[in-house]
């Protein structure tokens, strides 16, 4: 059935400003967002308290099914309780990675992220959206940017939480994500055939999302 909603996908590996140009994206187009790393690290953080093992698949297929996991606007709600910002930490970064392997977390995940999306114009963001969970998306977006600038932004972002990391170490940490998201059998991040690649390096959020949103227009049919 042909959709009625609009969708647009926008992947690429972290610290390339997916988040920021997603949020303004929607905010433009009076779109909804949905951060779907955010789910991933939302599981990572409720398994790292349960103890869970993140490497034994059974028992995180069995764990993730349990999971209560809300996403309403801005916030990531597990069991009723926000997690927006303790789910931002380093340690969960790193351990979203790892649960993002499992393919019955990514089973899981990707059903929630097409039942949100389902009759809404949102903007999605992650690794897998043009790709794997919303392949007939009206606009497919791929945002890269040199390691160096991306390592940048997320000692900025972890800064402001007062967590403060050397760039070398952050830097390694970067690149194993990124191997470890790009090489995954399940939902490997990769640009969709038909995505547009926009490369973030030296652009402004507004640069960016400028000419993400010229791609929008020009692909909205007529009222
Ligand atoms: O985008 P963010 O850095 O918040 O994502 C955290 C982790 O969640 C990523 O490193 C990736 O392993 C995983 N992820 C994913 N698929 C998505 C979104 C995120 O595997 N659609």
């Amino acid at each position: 059935m042909r959709r009625t909603n609009m969708i647009i996908t926008i992947d690429g590996p972290a610290g390339a400003g997916k988040s920021t140009a997603a949020r303004m994206l929607a905010r433009r187009l009076s779109f909804e967002f949905l951060d779907t790393g955010a789910m991933y690290r939302a599981v990572a953080l409720s398994a790292l308290r349960a103890g869970i093992e993140l490497r034994d698949e059974p028992a995180l297929a069995r764990f993730v099914r349990g999971v209560s996991l809300e996403m309403p606007a801005g916030l990531v709600l597990l069991d009723g309780a926000d997690v927006s910002v303790a789910i931002r930490s380093q340690a969960v970064s790193d351990a979203a990675s790892l649960v993002a392997t499992s393919p019955a977390v990514r089973e899981h995940l990707v059903h929630l992220q097409r039942i949100i999306a389902a009759d809404r114009n949102i903007v999605c963001e992650g690794r897998d959206q043009g790709t794997v969970v919303f392949p007939d998306a009206t606009c497919k977006f791929f945002l890269i940017a040199d390691a160096e600038e991306r390592a940048r932004r997320r000692h900025r972002d972890l800064a402001v939480r007062g967590e403060a990391i050397d760039p070398a170490t952050l830097m390694e940490t970067l690149r194993r994500r990124d191997r470890q998201d790009a090489t995954r059998p399940v939902g490997p991040m990769k640009a969709a055939d038909d995505a547009i690649e926009i490369d973030s390096t030296g652009l402004s959020s507004e640069q960016v999302v400028e000419r993400m949103e010229a791609v929008v227009l020009s692909r909205r049919s007529p009222a």
